[in-house]
């Protein structure tokens, strides 16, 4: 819960009071900090980093592990012919004008919010005359605006010296996925379905972030491509998650300005409101990570993308959103339908076939009509020009022959052959199968993002003893510190049990701190702002009988325990094994 009324709450909103606490507790810093900072960059303080980090495997469990999708690395340049394929140069822009007094730009499209309804998919042109015609100055200094033009949003550069090749930073990290599509498909064995997923840097060169963490012109996506027969979007699975019931938006539902709503899955793939059951699977599977990493179900939603703010990419695509105090619903995760868009587009600019041979259940017999070259014509005719000649007959189909004469390239003259030297002819082909474009479904995860909304669900003030404590309700999965080890006060015969301690616990891999400055009570607000599930406290009753403290942090109840038994009885509290109320019996 967040207490209104304290000083505190009315001055700041809850994004600066998450934000100040982050910065103050080395979660999240602004990047070239002693150089005035620039907008859309952001660094990972000591306890950020490792927030970040358990929060990186623990989506490598949900979709390594437990789905056994392939994990591949690569680079974070990538080539011309990448995105002229992938679409990112002709269509990766947003509406920029500037002003002509100031030089400050602006997101031509932003700044008719709340003044023209859909603007989004207009062109450069429609969105100047809006402006023009309902007189928009500049937010900043009411100068006069300029022309609107595409700018687009990838970061150019030059690989290796003089003129060298273009390169741009990628704007997302599938496209590495695509392109080694052939390979992984091979270590796959050449079977669908399969899955690979990638962890790493994207960059955006937005116009002009002004929304802090969460528009970041660098930042880190966790993004799954799972390539999956277009024929079959079934998935075995979906009849063990059918009956969860999810927040829903539908684009039906916006378009016709209703709220969003409570339904099964199962429902919602039956009634056609989420098309297939594996885009089903995939909504109810990042609800689940996205619920163990902390975020609160009840501010989490899931809202489909209607036709005119679809990805060039994409046929479907539905959005985690999750409420934020300052900025309303935010998108958390896409999980996209990209159909066969991106290995088509490969296709066509590399050359390589990015296709699977999908083999029949049973080989099918099928009529068809063929061209069969006639030997004893062609032999005599064309002598050893013969062979060449029959292989390009071969080559063509009925189609291509629509008179007495059909004309083919024979080492690079034309010939012209009549229908005496071929038959077309019916026959009945056995065939193993075809070959077929995988469609791909993509669960696409922003993880900076998802790191400030579990900080700010996590985030709660609380009146104690007259003042405010400040805690992160952390799940023990991520919270950055497991477990802090606390001498009552700096004196010898404290400080070393207490350093045995917390050896020990290190040893069986338990990130702890310990800490022995300022007063007990201002340690346990300490580590109640960094969201330290347990606290152990050594005091002079440990010298007499071997026995400790353990606080929880959330009902900041605590229990005293032999020594002996304080490893164990911490493991099986970060592991969930059990709870601080059920070990203890302190509802009792
Ligand atoms: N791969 C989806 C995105 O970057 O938005």
């Amino acid at each position: 819960m967040v207490l209104s009324g304290l000083k505190s709450s009315v001055q700041t909103d809850l994004y600066d009071r998450v934000i100040e606490l982050a910065r103050r507790r080395g979660f999240l810093w602004n990047s070239f900090e002693i150089y005035g900072g620039a907008a859309g960059f952001y660094d990972y303080g000591p306890l950020g980093a490792i927030l970040k980090r358990s929060v990186e495997d623990l989506w490598r469990e949900f979709f390594i592990l437990r789905e056994g999708f392939s994990e591949i690395e690569s680079p974070t340049i990538g080539i011309e012919e990448v995105f002229r394929a992938s679409g990112h140069l002709s269509g990766f822009s947003d509406p920029i004008v500037e002003c002509i007094e100031c030089n400050e730009p602006f997101r031509a499209d932003h700044l008719l919010e709340g003044i023209v309804n859909d603007v989004d998919g207009m062109s450069a042109r429609e969105l100047e005359e809006l402006i023009r015609s309902h007189d928009i100055h500049c937010p900043e200094c009411s100068g006069d605006l300029g022309s609107v033009y595409d700018f687009n949003l990838m970061f150019e550069t030059t690989i290796g010296p003089g003129k060298g090749r273009k390169g741009y930073l990628r704007p997302e990290t599938a496209q590495g996925m695509f392109v080694d599509f052939p390979r992984l498909l091979r270590f796959h064995r050449e079977r669908l379905p399969f899955g690979a997923v990638q962890i790493g840097r994207s960059y955006r060169n937005e116009i002009s972030p002004r929304q802090g963490v969460l528009r970041l012109r660098e930042f880190t996506q966790a993004e799954a491509e799972i390539f999956i027969d277009p024929a079959d979007k079934s998935e075995p699975r979906f009849k063990d998650v059918a009956s969860n019931e999810l927040t829903l938006c539908p684009a039906s539902l916006q378009v016709a300005g209703e709220e969003a709503i409570q339904m099964r899955l199962g429902e919602a793939v039956a009634e056609g409101i989420i098309a297939h059951e594996s885009l089903a699977y995939y909504i109810n599977l990042t609800y689940e990570f996205l619920r163990e990493c902390g975020i609160d179900p009840e501010r989490l939603r899931f809202r489909q993308h209607r036709d005119d703010e679809m990805a060039h990419y994409a046929g479907d695509c539905w959005d985690a959103e999750a409420y934020l105090d300052r900025f309303g619903w935010a998108e958390l995760v896409g999980i996209a339908d990209r159909r066969d868009y991106d290995l088509q587009a490969h296709s066509r600019v590399s050359g390589m076939e990015l296709g699977v041979f999908k083999e029949y259940e049973k080989p099918k017999r099928i009529e068809v009509t063929r061209i069969k070259p006639l030997m004893n014509y062609i032999g005599p005719k064309f002598k050893n020009r013969a062979k060449h000649i029959v292989e390009a007959l071969e080559k063509l189909s009925p189609e291509d022959i629509d008179g007495e004469t059909v004309t083919i390239e024979v080492d690079g003259e034309e010939i012209s052959i009549g229908r005496e030297a071929f038959s077309i002819e019916k026959m009945v082909e056995e065939v193993r199968g075809e070959r077929i474009i995988p469609h791909v479904l993509e669960p696409s995860f922003g993880i900076d993002r998802i790191i400030y909304t579990i900080l700010e669900h996590s985030y709660h003030e609380e009146i104690v003893e007259g003042e405010v404590r400040r805690v992160l309700k952390l799940p023990e999965r991520i919270a950055p510190i497991k477990v802090a080890v606390l001498p009552l006060l700096t004196r010898d015969e404290l400080i070393r049990p207490a350093k045995k301690i917390e050896a020990r616990l290190k040893e069986r891999g338990i990130q702890t701190i310990y800490d022995d400055s300022g007063t007990i009570g201002r340690r346990y607000r300490r580590n109640d702002e960094i969201g330290t599930p347990y606290a152990i406290t050594i005091d002079y009753t440990t010298l007499e009988d071997e026995t400790v403290t353990i606080r929880d942090r959330t009902t900041m109840k605590q229990i005293r325990r032999p020594i002996k038994e304080i490893e164990n009885i911490v493991t099986r509290l970060l592991k969930r094994e059990e709870t601080f109320n059920t070990a203890f019996n302190t509802d009792a």
